[in-house]
């Protein structure tokens, strides 16, 4: 009571979010619709640059206005590409629903057979590239109806007439409301839940006519429980679940707590009965919440997961973070918000917040956190533990106190200069860190997505790999969830952005990156077609002898020329186009302590000239099959999707 601040954000939850704090992105794929105009892949370079442009311009956009229509690129490489989240999802789920997405679309981008749009349709967003202007487009051949397998459990007549009179009663109300509506038709008590919604720039009249051919298409669903009609200009979806959340209108989370904290403010008695209120959801909350626990706990693998020291309780570390208090978040990342806490016994930790609970697979989780928990190395963050009997999924890292690389190289003003040593043991730090994922521990674990955000610093400037093995915990998440996957473009090998293909050379790509970064005090912006690429210029400084111009001007020639040399063809040699080529993590660390072990001449990295011989270095001729979800590896690579697999 003393602390209102305090008070807020569960009040907040409680009174108005009753259904609303365990998040829910809807981030499950309902179509995946890749296009089937092609065109020579001649100039297939510079479409795939231009699509890449579209994603870095679209994402920053659906963060803020939750749509966002895009052009990019000219002449035959433009690309056009649209997002939207559905209306009822939150901000932050819409985030979420859309990086997932985005991760996905990168299946309709094939390079070789030259595929020029795509379509992804999730229960909570839409994301279509193309090669035109398809923004007002209603319907297309492309179009799918997608209905579930298993028919309707009870008296299917009254279900069929109720699933018609929904998707109906939806297509007509939608158009006149903002493009969107969602609702139930219960009749001889039976429910069904729909929801419908037409793109932001699809027109009132444009949007009933899409609706009302969806909902013809849909009907023939019935008596089927869930049905999907996906168009170019519109969504519909009815289901026996309440799917969607019940509020006509998005609300935006920080207004939400603003216009709270006006009312309470205002007039204390409403205070009062907000409390009482908030009291009397509060306990029933809880009763449902322990009874479903409990339930929950009679398996007995949560008495394992109880007994276990890697067990952690959902209230402890609510209560050490301040109930998720803003002012103890550390950031944000692909997978999760991260919070400083306090354990009852003083111990400092990092508290892992993941957007995807865990929750259909306890067991593979638990697992796999006993063993990524086994993983020791000065060079890693250590993983404590979890909690994942509480409502949502929560990790439990060391607490590691300097930051992230990412904030000593994005301008940030409060940090101070790394100097030539630091960056030295930082780079064999990670090095170190990586070679022991890759060869030394008993799993072998490739990163994925190795980049400045991922390298913290200890209270020595120690480098500390964050995120390994997080690609482990989520099974049914094939793509590697990632905010950033645009922004973390510029770290991913080319095998693996164009063919999904993964071993650890990947990581070595984007070590590679790092590198370079690091002794160049400047980020890499590999796709950009405007802009030097930081790659392009320390390989051309390559080519003449002069690599040290490119070392940091911010260390005003505080360096070792020849060390700096040396490091940055060490990066080149890593961020090869051909995998093959590029150095293993131990011959790295070898080079990096050695300095008497030779470096022999790195060969170009990717996508520096337009020469389609090159692109073929990693792209091969024939061998190449198109098989959404999973990739074809060639031979000599054993690795799993998930990329890891026990030794
Ligand atoms: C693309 O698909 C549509 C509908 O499935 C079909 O009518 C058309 O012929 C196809 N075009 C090509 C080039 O295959
Ligand atoms: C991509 O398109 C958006 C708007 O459509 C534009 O703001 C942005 O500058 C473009 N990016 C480049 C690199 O041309
Ligand atoms: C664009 O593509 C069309 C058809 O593929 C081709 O005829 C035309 O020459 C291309 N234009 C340019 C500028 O390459
Ligand atoms: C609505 O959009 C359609 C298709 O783009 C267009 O033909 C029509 O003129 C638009 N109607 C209005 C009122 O803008
Ligand atoms: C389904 O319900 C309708 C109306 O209530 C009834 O006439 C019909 O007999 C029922 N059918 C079955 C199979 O129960
Ligand atoms: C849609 O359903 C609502 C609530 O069931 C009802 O009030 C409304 O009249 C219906 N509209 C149409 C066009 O059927
Ligand atoms: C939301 O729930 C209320 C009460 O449960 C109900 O009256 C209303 O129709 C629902 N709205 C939607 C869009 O489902
Ligand atoms: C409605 O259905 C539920 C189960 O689906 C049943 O328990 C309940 O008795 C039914 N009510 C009526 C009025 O038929
Ligand atoms: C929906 O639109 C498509 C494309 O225009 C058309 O082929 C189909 O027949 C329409 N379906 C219905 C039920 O109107």
């Amino acid at each position: 009571m003393s602390n209102p601040s305090f008070l807020v954000p569960p009040i907040l939850c409680l009174f108005f979010f009753v259904n609303r704090c365990f998040s829910d992105p809807r981030a499950t794929e309902a179509a995946r619709i890749c296009s089937n105009r092609t065109a020579p892949t001649a100039e297939r370079q510079t479409f795939v640059a231009s699509f890449l442009e579209s994603m870095d311009t679209v994402t920053p956009l659906i963060a803020t206005q939750r749509y966002a229509a895009v052009v990019n690129g000219t002449g035959n490489n433009t690309v056009y590409a649209f997002g939207e989240c559905m209306k009822d999802l939150s901000q932050t789920d819409c985030n979420v629903c859309f990086a997932q997405c985005k991760t996905q679309v990168l299946r309709c981008l094939p390079f070789q057979l030259g595929i020029r749009g795509g379509r992804l349709f999730y229960d909570g967003c839409f994301l279509r590239y193309d090669d035109y202007y398809f923004f007002t487009e209603t319907m297309s051949l492309e179009d799918r109806t997608v209905c579930a397998t298993k028919d309707f459990v009870g008296n299917d007549t009254v279900f069929s007439a109720n699933v018609k009179h929904l998707v109906r009663n939806l297509s007509v109300v939608a158009p006149k409301n903002d493009g969107f509506s969602a609702g139930s038709v219960t009749e001889g008590n039976i429910s069904v839940f729909g929801l419908a919604q037409c793109w932001e720039l699809v027109n009132g009249t444009a949007c009933a006519e899409c609706l009302a051919n969806a909902s013809a298409k849909i009907g023939s669903c019935a008596p089927k429980e869930e049905g999907r009609a996906l168009n170019a200009g519109c969504y519909l979806r009815y289901s026996t679940q309440k799917f969607y959340f019940n509020s006509s209108e998005p609300v935006e989370e920080s207004n939400r707590g603003r216009h709270l904290a006006v009312t309470l403010a205002a007039t204390s008695s409403a205070f009062a009965f907000v409390l009482v209120i908030a009291t009397v959801i509060f306990i029933v909350r809880k009763n449902v919440l322990k009874k479903r626990r409990e339930r929950k706990q009679l398996g007995a693998l949560l008495a394992t997961v109880n007994n276990s020291k890697l067990n952690f309780s959902y209230e402890i570390l609510e209560r050490a973070t301040n109930y998720f208090h803003h002012s103890n978040k550390l950031g944000q990342g692909g997978s999760g918000s991260v919070y400083k806490g306090v354990l009852p016994d003083g111990k400092v930790v990092a508290i892992k917040r993941l957007f995807f609970n865990s929750r259909q697979w306890v067991d593979h989780f638990f697992n796999e956190v006993n063993l990524i928990s086994d993983i020791h190395h000065k060079n890693l963050v250590k993983l404590l533990g979890c909690s994942i009997t509480g409502p949502e999924s929560l990790l439990v890292y060391e607490y590691v106190p300097n930051q992230s690389l990412h904030d000593y190289f994005s301008g940030k003003k409060n940090v101070q200069l790394l100097r030539w040593e630091l960056r030295y043991k930082i780079i064999l730090g990670t090095a170190e860190g990586l070679a022991y994922l890759h060869e030394e521990s008993k799993i072998r674990i490739i990163h994925r997505d190795i980049k400045l955000g991922n390298i913290l610093l200890d209270e020595d400037f120690a480098a500390k790999i964050a995120d390994f093995g997080l690609a482990r915990l989520f099974p049914e998440d094939k793509s590697h969830i990632s905010t950033g996957v645009a922004g973390t473009l510029g770290y991913m090998a080319p095998e693996y952005v164009v063919r999904g293909k993964l071993t650890e050379k990947a990581d070595v790509y984007s070590f590679g990156v790092l590198v370079i970064e690091v002794v160049c005090g400047k980020r890499n912006n590999a796709f950009s077609q405007s802009s030097y690429s930081l790659l392009q210029m320390v390989w051309n400084l390559n080519g003449t002898g002069r690599l040290s111009e490119a070392v940091d001007r911010d260390l005003e020639g505080m360096f070792q020329e020849e060390e700096a040399s040396r490091l940055l063809k060490i990066g080149l040699l890593c961020v090869q186009a051909s995998a093959e080529l590029r150095p293993s993590m131990s011959t790295v660390v070898e080079m990096l302590t050695d300095d008497s072990h030779e470096i022999s001449q790195p060969t170009q990295p990717p996508f520096l000239n337009s020469s389609i011989a090159e692109i073929h270095q990693f792209v091969p001729p024939r061998t190449y099959s198109f098989q959404p979800g999973s990739q074809s590896h060639s031979s000599g690579n054993n690795m799993t999707e998930s990329g890891i697999e026990p030794r």
